[in-house]
């Protein structure tokens, strides 16, 4: 391929916490001007909602830039492909008048989830002795295991029938020993497998090609594309709160990775945070309120996931780890979501620092059990007990919700760039230099000031 030095902007949307920070709707937003919008991590573990016009979207496996008229959609290598989730998934957008056909696009790379995969995952997260992770039962795990071991089938190899049936045959056996011996699962039947995985590939045929040659010819034609995270920086496997993660590098360095651009093509990092803090499944979070409080946002918020229906933990805004994303991703502008959910209390807790051993630190734990030692500081904001909620300009929201996010700007060490005020596409502030750079638009409000 010839380079070409002229591109369009390229910017990475990353979970600043542990998912759930409201990427999907900032996604959706922000697609308007984009060319592309590309996922580069996870699975159908991932869920992220749009609301346009009171209209519920839930993306699993597809980017929300499908959502946009004239937009593209990839699917990049790394993220992992159920294929009969994705048909599932299509089948739905069709129905409701999304067209998807011609417009989405799957890399031949992208290893595929098979149902061995969900077996051992199953199996293994209820075994005695194992540390249980509160996974989403998709089968994400053992299939990055699987790329890693370098026994995975790619989206290539799904369309070749051959190489497909000699791969089922083989790792079904395989698996089916492993999982019996270690489990004491039911074998599964391989024959089935194949010719349900077989039908499956024919489908998906027209979606599939080589997405980084398309992303990278993209760019190199001025087209812009917006890559969108999922999980969040503290699921990553290596940054986050191992083992409590997932299996796939949900930070903004899997963008490149996981789609297959050059880093020096990157403009900007945009990190999602929500104005509090959640998490679903096991694992640590020093900032959990286990009160009435932590309830009541629980409720107000709707923190219940969007693909498990699994109650999320609250708490509250983690600086430290807020501060920890902004290093692990380079953060340049931040997105600071229901910010309507905090509406109702007179005062809101937030961690402004760690104590280990009565001595503060700068550090983040690098095992899950570290996460014990921490005493959290806290600083209360005042609150500001009337509704934010569909408010779209800075200066029209109350001064001490203003004041919460002049300090949460201050101490991240990152711009605020836009406020979400509520789940639908009109409920966003935008903030003047970010819709400059982002939108190409300079009618949108101020700077964030207390
Ligand atoms: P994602 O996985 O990061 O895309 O986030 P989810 O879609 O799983 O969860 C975010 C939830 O919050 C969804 O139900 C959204 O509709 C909702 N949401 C997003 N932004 C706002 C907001 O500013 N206010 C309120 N009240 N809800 C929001
Ligand atoms: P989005 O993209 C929140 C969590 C699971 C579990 C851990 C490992 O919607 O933000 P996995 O099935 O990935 O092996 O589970 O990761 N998890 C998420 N939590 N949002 C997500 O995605 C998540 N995807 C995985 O709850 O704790
Ligand atoms: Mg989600």
């Amino acid at each position: 391929m010839e380079c070409d030095l002229t591109k369009g902007k390229a910017a990475i949307i990353v979970g600043a916490q542990w998912g759930d920070e409201g990427k999907g709707k900032i996604v959706d937003v922000l697609s308007q001007s984009f060319s592309v919008v590309a996922r580069y991590a996870g699975g159908h573990n991932a869920g992220h909602t749009v609301i346009i016009n009171g209209k519920k979207f839930v993306l699993q496996l597809v980017p929300c830039g499908v959502l946009r008229e004239g937009c593209r959609s990839v699917i990049g290598n790394g993220v992992v492909l159920d294929p009969i989730a994705f048909l599932k998934e299509v089948g739905a957008l069709r129905d409701a008048g999304v067209k998807v056909d011609g417009n989405l696009f799957i890399s031949n790379r992208a290893h595929v989830i098979l149902p061995y995969h969900r077996m051992i995952e199953l199996a293994s997260e209820n075994a005695p002795g194992r540390v249980k992770i509160g996974t989403t039962s998709r089968g994400i795990g053992p299939t990055y295991e699987d790329k890693m071991g370098r026994r995975g089938l790619r989206v290539a190899d799904l369309l070749d029938l051959k190489l497909l049936k000699t791969h089922v045959e083989n790792a079904c056996r395989e698996k089916n020993m492993i999982a019996h011996a270690l489990f004491n699962s039911e074998p599964l039947d391989s024959d089935k497998m194949y010719e349900e995985y077989a039908e499956a590939s024919a489908e998906i045929a027209p979606f599939v090609c080589d997405t980084a040659l398309l992303l990278n010819q993209a760019m190199a034609a001025g087209e812009s594309v917006l890559f969108e995270g999922a999980q969040g920086t503290m699921l990553d496997i290596d940054h986050g709160t191992y083992p409590f993660v997932t299996s796939s590098s949900a930070t903004s360095g899997g963008a490149v990775i996981g789609t297959g651009v050059a880093p020096t093509s990157i403009d900007t990092v945009i990190g999602i945070t929500k104005a509090y803090c959640t998490r679903v499944g096991a694992g640590p979070f020093p900032t959990e309120a286990l009160d009435a409080i932590g309830e009541q946002i629980r409720t107000r918020g709707n923190e219940f996931g969007a693909v498990t229906g699994r109650p999320r933990r609250t708490g509250w805004l983690d600086l430290p780890l807020l501060r920890y994303a902004g290093m692990i991703n380079g953060i340049s502008w931040l997105v600071v979501t229901k910010l309507d959910v905090l509406d109702e209390l007179a005062e809101i807790p937030v961690c402004v620092g760690y104590k280990v051993n009565g001595k503060e630190t700068p550090e983040v734990p690098a095992q899950a059990s570290g996460y014990d030692q921490i005493e959290c500081i806290y600083t209360m904001m005042p609150g500001w007990r009337s509704s934010t909620q569909g408010i779209t300009e800075m200066e029209k929201l109350p001064k001490a919700a203003r004041q919460y996010l002049a300090f949460l700007e201050k101490e991240s060490g990152a711009r605020i760039g836009m406020v979400s005020t509520g789940p639908g596409r009109e409920q966003t502030i935008f903030l003047e230099e970010f819709a400059a750079q982002l939108l190409g638009s300079k009618e949108h409000g101020a700077r964030a000031q207390g």
